[in-house]
């Protein structure tokens, strides 16, 4: 049967101070659920199957706008008695897409459940999920969730209106493993040192370089230079966010001139992430932590 919720979603920088105001409010802690969503391609909504320690697992198609501030979504449950075969089946129809792990506290607020999520690969979250029993109470579930959003201070800023699916798509994890491909083919005979850089353009698209040294050692590029290379080479010539990967080093920074480079086509807020692909929320700084005060285009305009 098709149900509907009212959602509200946003990133949660201190999910302790979080759950304290919960609990002051009066929510009750029902439970620490520790989830795995494998999501699937589909022609319309979203489908994923829902792998939940000591539960049954259950397919779960739905559908919900983007936008941000509290929205409804729909959806339909299916309990699966067989979730690898039901995995391998929809894999090899419509295509595994990506996989969402999370371990999630539960907790009631009239009515509301309130989620205290962190997201492997994506950091720590907020939900609120007020369940309307029928359509007359939809006002009702929006004030509920309105007043939760006020009392825990949830500003604008935090507010993300896409499923976790969509950020792991976009996200940390889908650069971080650009990188760590182009990174594989880096041309670094003399330091053995190999890197590998992705950038984001605004249009979704990522661009990947690695390291390429050369006999006269001063004639060697670095991979972030060849990730620039490549987006301005592709008719781009913006970055949304940067991942930088090196072999032998569990977290990279980028070198002076490096930082430079990248501040040329980015903004102070660029999210940069330094580790590796498929090992939990990277190390993320911005540009304007490698790079305070940098000399930019507006130096030249004085
Ligand atoms: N390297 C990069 O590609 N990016 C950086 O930000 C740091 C250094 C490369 C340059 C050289 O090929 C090797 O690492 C050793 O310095």
């Amino acid at each position: 049967m098709a149900q509907v919720n009212v959602e509200l979603k946003a990133r949660d920088p201190d999910p302790e101070a979080t759950l304290a105001r919960c609990l002051a409010l009066g929510a009750v802690e029902s439970a620490v659920l520790v989830q795995r969503d494998t999501y699937f391609a589909g022609r319309d909504g979203r489908l994923k199957l829902r792998e939940q320690d000591g539960e049954r697992p259950e397919l779960i198609a739905y559908r919900r706008p983007d936008s941000s501030g509290a929205s409804e979504s729909t959806y339909v449950l299916a309990p699966v008695a067989d979730a690898d075969a039901m995995a391998e089946a929809l894999d090899a129809a419509l295509g595994a897409t990506v996989v969402v792990a999370k371990r999630r506290q539960l907790l009631l607020w009239d009515g509301v459940r309130i989620h205290l999520d962190e997201v492997e690969g994506l950091g720590s979250f907020v939900e609120f999920e007020a369940v309307v029993p029928d359509a007359g109470d939809l006002e009702t579930a929006r004030a509920k969730v309105a007043h939760l959003r006020e009392s825990l201070g949830i500003g604008d800023d935090a507010l993300v209106s896409v499923g976790y699916s969509d950020l792991l798509r976009d996200g940390p994890d889908a650069l971080l493993r650009a990188a760590d491909a182009a990174m594989r083919n880096a041309y670094a005979p003399y330091s053995d040192f190999k890197v590998g850089a992705a950038v984001r353009a605004p249009s979704g698209a990522i661009y990947a370089g690695a390291n390429v040294e050369n006999a006269a050692y001063p004639q060697g590029q670095c991979a972030e230079a060849s990730a620039l290379g490549a987006l301005i080479a592709a008719g781009e010539s913006a970055i949304t966010a940067v991942a930088v990967v090196a072999e032998k080093l569990e977290i990279c920074p980028p070198c002076g001139g490096c930082r430079q480079r990248l501040q040329e086509f980015g903004d102070p807020s660029t999210p940069v992430y330094l580790g590796r692909p498929g090992s939990g929320t990277p190390t993320t700084v911005t540009l304007a932590e490698l790079l305070p005060g940098s000399f930019d285009r507006e130096a030249l305009e004085a």
